[in-house]
C-alpha cells in the first residue's frame, strides 16, 4: 500500500426528516471531493435524517436497513458513480425494529460494512440502542479505516482501540454541539499517530446549534484543513499513511510498544 492519498470531509447542513433532500446535498459534496482527487470522503453523523428528533416515532419513519435501505442504496450508487469510498452517518433500523445511530462504509465496489455508535450522547439515549458491534477497522485496500461517531471522541478508548486494531485513518462522522472536539481531535490523532477526519454539520435544528469546523488532523497534531462554522463545504488534504503506520517518536520510543497496560488496570 503506497503512502500518499487525498481524503476529504463533506460538511453538510442536513434538513431534519428529509432524506431525499439530504441525498442531493451529499451527492454534490461527494462529486466535488471525487473531482478534487479524494479516495475517501466522510459525511456527518445522521447526514440523511438530521439529528434533533422530538420522539422515537420520527426516527422510525426515516430509519432504514443497513444494508438494504434507501440510504445505503444511495451511498453505494454514488460511490460507484464517482469511484470513491464513503463513510456516512445514518439512522439504522434493524430487522427487529431496534434503532441505531450508525455509520455505513461503502466503496466503488459496493457495501463494505457498518459501525453502530457506542457512546450515545444526551437524548440519543431516548431513541437509539447503544452500539453492539465493537470498534471496527475496515481494510479499504489503500488504507485501513476505523470508524467512530461524534461523542465517541470524548472517550479516548475509542480512538485508542481503533488505532490498536490497525486503523491508519479514523473516520469520525459528527454532529458537534459542544465546542471542545476541534481542540481535542488533534490530540487523539497525536496520541495514536493516526489521521483523523471529523465530518461535522452546520445549522440549527429546533433551537440546537451545530458548530461546523470539520477537520482533518495529522499524526503530529496538525490540522491540515478545517471547515467554517456555517457553510456546506468539502475539505481535502493529502495524507501520508506511512506516518500513521510508524509509531516511533524517536530512537527510544515507540508509543505502542512503550505502553505499560499492567499499570493502567484499576
Ligand atoms: C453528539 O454525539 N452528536 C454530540
Amino acid at each position: 500500500m503506497n503512502g500518499m492519498v487525498k481524503v476529504a470531509f463533506g460538511q453538510m447542513k442536513p434538513v431534519l426528516l428529509k432524506p431525499e433532500r439530504n441525498y442531493k446535498s451529499a451527492e454534490k459534496l461527494i462529486r466535488e471531493a471525487s473531482k478534487r482527487g479524494a479516495r475517501l470522503i466522510v459525511l456527518p453523523e445522521l447526514f440523511d435524517t438530521g439529528y434533533n428528533f422530538d420522539e422515537r416515532k420520527e426516527v422510525e419513519e426515516v430509519a432504514g436497513l443497513v444494508p438494504g435501505g434507501a440510504t445505503t442504496s444511495f451511498l453505494v450508487r454514488t460511490a460507484r458513480e464517482h469511484g470513491i469510498f464513503i463513510v456516512a452517518g445514518t439512522a439504522e433500523r434493524d430487522g427487529f425494529g431496534r434503532l441505531y445511530n450508525s455509520a455505513v462504509v461503502v466503496g466503488p465496489h459496493g457495501y463494505v460494512g457498518k459501525y453502530r455508535k457506542i457512546h450515545l450522547f444526551a437524548r440519543e439515549k431516548e431513541f437509539f440502542e447503544p452500539g453492539n458491534l465493537g470498534f471496527q477497522v475496515f481494510n479499504l485496500g489503500f488504507a485501513r479505516v476505523g470508524v467512530m461517531i461524534c461523542f465517541d471522541w470524548f472517550f479516548p478508548e475509542s480512538a485508542r482501540t481503533l488505532a490498536m486494531k490497525g486503523a491508519e485513518i479514523i473516520a469520525h462522522p459528527a454532529n458537534l454541539v459542544m465546542p471542545y472536539a476541534p481542540r481535542a481531535m488533534p490530540i487523539r490523532a497525536l496520541e495514536n499517530r493516526v489521521y483523523t477526519i471529523t465530518a461535522d454539520r452546520v445549522g440549527e435544528e429546533r433551537g440546537l446549534r451545530f458548530i461546523g469546523r470539520s477537520q482533518i488532523n495529522s499524526p503530529s497534531a496538525e490540522t491540515l484543513v478545517e471547515g467554517s462554522e456555517s457553510g456546506e463545504e468539502v475539505g481535502v488534504a493529502d495524507v501520508d499513511l506511512a506516518l500513521a503506520r510508524d509509531k516511533r517518536l524517536n530512537d527510544y520510543n515507540d508509543i505502542f510498544k512503550d505502553r505499560r497496560p499492567r499499570y493502567y488496570a484499576r
